[in-house]
């Protein structure tokens, strides 16, 4: 049993590391998926992907669940801010979208810039420099346990966005999750929804779901497809 899980393990981690290249840093799909142009003015990006197979789920979910109007936050919006600008475009919102690392705020707001939409982003830890609440607040989160990325990235000579302002989600994957469920609840709307973007590979579902109960919340809908283990879970106050 034990064997047949590490088999599993080296297979993803195969899959992480030669399969993502070729269709998560072309910009040609990337349009072709999301409307939107990650083409920076200088090379100064730390990472080439510009969205991973969670990206994917959560803008399904967008789409169902974002009305024109409305007051949208998004955490975390990665290096390109693929879901930021893609979101901008589609709905008439008022769209905020934070990120803790700094360098990505500025390729963000570039890419903003040079998509022509209008959101606000700022270096932000969660809701630490955000104000007032959302209807919306969806997050895309590092949900990749330590030990999985630590030693996936060692292998290639370590990475810039492994660390506390990066993608992994401490010892069991679920800590950035938990916190969600915290922290987000203080910034929604009565009637507002929380939409969190996870892969149940590494964040089981029936863990997912006794956490969103254990803060007194309700799962409303999942949002994903067949093959994809990551998907977007719609959270709400009220049932
Ligand atoms: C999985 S990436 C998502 C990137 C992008 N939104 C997407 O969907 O492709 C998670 C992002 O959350 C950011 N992040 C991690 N902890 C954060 C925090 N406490 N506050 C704000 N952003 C955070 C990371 O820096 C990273 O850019």
């Amino acid at each position: 049993m034990q064997k047949a899980a590490s088999i599993n393990t080296r297979l993803l981690k195969i899959a992480f590391q030669w399969g993502r290249g070729p269709v998560m840093s072309s910009k040609l799909l990337t349009r072709a998926i999301f409307g939107v142009d990650p083409t920076l003015r200088r090379n100064k990006a730390r990472d080439k992907f510009f969205w991973d197979i969670t990206t994917l789920n959560l803008k399904k979910a967008l789409l169902i669940h974002v009305r024109d109007g409305q007051r949208v936050l998004e955490i975390g919006s990665g290096e390109y801010g693929i879901l930021t600008v893609f979101l901008a475009k589609k709905r008439k919102i008022d769209l905020t979208a934070v990120e803790i690392v700094p360098s990505f705020v500025d390729t963000c707001r570039e890419i903003a810039e040079n998509n022509r939409v209008n959101v606000r982003i700022i270096e932000s830890n969660m809701f630490e420099n955000v104000q007032g609440s959302f209807d919306v607040i969806f997050w895309n989160l590092p949900y990749v346990p330590t030990d999985f990325g630590a030693g996936f990235y060692k292998s290639k000579g370590g990475s810039p966005t492994f660390g506390p302002e990066g993608w992994h989600g401490g010892p069991t994957g679920f800590e950035p999750f938990d916190l969600f469920l915290k922290e987000a609840p203080k910034a929604l709307n009565d009637n507002g929804k929380l939409i969190a973007g996870l892969n149940t590979y590494f964040t089981p579902k029936s863990r997912i779901l006794e956490m969103i109960q254990g803060r007194g919340l309700f799962l409303n809908s999942v949002c994903g497809s067949a093959f994809n283990p990551s998907k977007a879970f719609v959270i709400t106050k009220r049932p």
